[in-house]
């Protein structure tokens, strides 16, 4: 189990670089979608280089399977509510990535789009899938904080103040971070409809809620 532990925590500082500048991107959504497309454009200029890429795609496999087998293989001792907060988001994680991944990937070679900033959006701002896309974001924003919340939380001691802390106070961030972005990308901040050709993704009858 030592080595598994040391694949995950090796995957999680691949993974992370790239989750966080990848939710400062979707921040950038406050200033305007030019702005959000402007920060990928740049971004992409890394992250899409194939061999970064493929670093990238491998840490996010390494991640979730080996988290997963963590999950499993400790779950008769697992005890007290930080070692169950820290599964639990870090399952839920692996199932948002294996969706989230895979839909990327599909949107980009299957369905021949430019997988940006509106290929995200028109889930959220297409009733009724917002019904499924809005809690999914909002959920995957705040597992990641409390994820790396509850490992922050192991090495501050034992004392319960402490790891409350530091659990709490990424929480807290999570929370605000992910009804901005998702409320940006849902047009409720900011001036945004997503453009006809996606939002056809979700069929002709799928509409922006008033
Ligand atoms: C509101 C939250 C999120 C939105 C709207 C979103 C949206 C997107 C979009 C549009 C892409 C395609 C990027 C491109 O084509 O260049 C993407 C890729 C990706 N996202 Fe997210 N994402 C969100 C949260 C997350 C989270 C929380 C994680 C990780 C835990 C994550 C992991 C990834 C990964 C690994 C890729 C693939 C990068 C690539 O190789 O193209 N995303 N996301």
């Amino acid at each position: 189990m030592k080595t598994e532990r040391r694949l995950h925590r090796f995957g999680a500082v691949l993974v992370s670089i790239f989750v966080l500048a990848h939710l400062a991107n979707h921040l950038a959504a406050l200033g305007g979608i030019a702005a959000h497309l402007r920060f990928m454009e740049t971004a992409r200029l890394v992250y899409r280089q194939p061999v970064v890429e493929s670093l990238l795609l491998s840490g996010v496999v390494l991640q979730a399977s080996s988290g997963l087998r963590l999950l499993v293989s400790g779950w008769k001792r697992r005890q007290g509510w930080l070692a169950w907060l820290q599964a639990g988001s870090g399952a839920y994680l692996a199932l948002f990535l294996l969706i989230h991944v895979s839909a990327v990937l599909a949107g980009r070679t299957l369905l021949g789009l430019d997988t940006n900033v509106h290929f995200a959006a028109a889930g959220l701002q297409a009733w009724p899938y917002s019904l499924f896309f809005v809690p999914y974001y909002v959920l995957a924003v705040l597992a990641v904080f409390v994820h790396l919340g509850c490992a922050l939380a192991r090495r501050a001691g034992p004392a319960p103040r402490k790891r409350a802390a530091a659990v709490g106070v990424p929480l807290c961030v999570g929370a605000v971070v992910s009804v901005l972005v998702v409320a940006a990308l849902m047009g409720r901040l900011i001036p945004y409809a997503v453009p006809q050709e996606y939002r056809n993704t979700f069929g002709a009858q799928a509409d922006l809620r008033p």
